[in-house]
């Protein structure tokens, strides 16, 4: 029997605040491929597990609660894209960084990472995805063709978050979210499923110092290699 070629997959795995959300969003612009924001699945979990008000560390009702959660990702004016959790348009609640500890928490629980699998897989259809997140060239994608792990120093990826945050408005200080940072880190890389690591194929490319268009075009050199 002959199988049809697979949809590529670039996959771009990297800690929070090495650029990944900003580089896939461009790079899946310029290549007109889909773009999978995985992270935001998990950030929409804990906050519809949070909005249940659930406990964060039930893992019964948090699986049940990432199993019945209705994600859509809709595009808005300005090439954005809205996220909407059963029904509510929750995409500025989903930026805090209170979302993110609570995705970075659930995101430990293998039954939670299960329940969001055939999700992940049902956005690789042509003509190709770029998919960004921690586990996409390990886990959930390991037969992509490109991969890449995007990293920068903590103290970098403080300042860009600090920067951002500002920008919106939030009162935030640059040493709290370096802290707020590598604790995330340590917890998303010592977790017994899916731990953040590069795959053993992927490219790796530290963007401390460099701006967004130099990492573009590093990221679309392995997607065109
Ligand atoms: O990329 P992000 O900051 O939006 O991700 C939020 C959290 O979700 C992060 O701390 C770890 C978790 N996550 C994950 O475990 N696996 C993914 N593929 C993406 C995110």
């Amino acid at each position: 029997m002959s199988h049809a070629p697979a949809v590529p997959v670039l996959t771009i795995d990297g800690p929070s605040g090495s650029g990944k959300g900003t580089v896939s969003a461009l790079v899946a612009e310029r290549l007109g491929w889909r773009l999978l924001d995985s992270g935001a699945l998990y950030r929409a979990v804990g906050y519809a597990a949070g909005a249940e008000g659930l406990d964060l560390s039930d893992v019964e009702a948090v699986t049940r609660c990432a199993q019945g959660t209705k994600i859509q990702f809709r595009a808005a004016s300005g090439g954005e894209t809205r996220v909407i959790v059963n029904g509510h348009d929750a995409t500025d609640e989903l930026r805090t960084e209170t979302a993110g500890a609570a995705a970075s928490a659930i995101a430990s629980m293998p039954s939670v990472r299960e329940a969001l699998v055939a999700l992940q897989l049902g956005f690789r259809r042509a003509p190709g995805l770029v998919a960004d997140g921690r586990d996409m060239g390990t886990v959930i994608f390991p037969d992509a063709a490109h991969k890449v792990f995007l990293t920068a120093s903590a103290a970098e990826r403080a300042k860009r978050r600090y920067k951002q945050l500002k920008e919106k408005g939030l009162n935030v200080t640059l040493g709290g979210l370096q802290r707020e940072i590598e604790a995330r880190d340590s917890r998303d890389a010592s977790r017994a499923v899916a731990p953040l690591k590069p795959a053993e194929d992927a490219v790796l490319v530290d963007t401390t110092g460099m701006g967004i268009d130099e990492v573009v075009a590093k990221v679309l050199a392995v997607a065109q290699s």
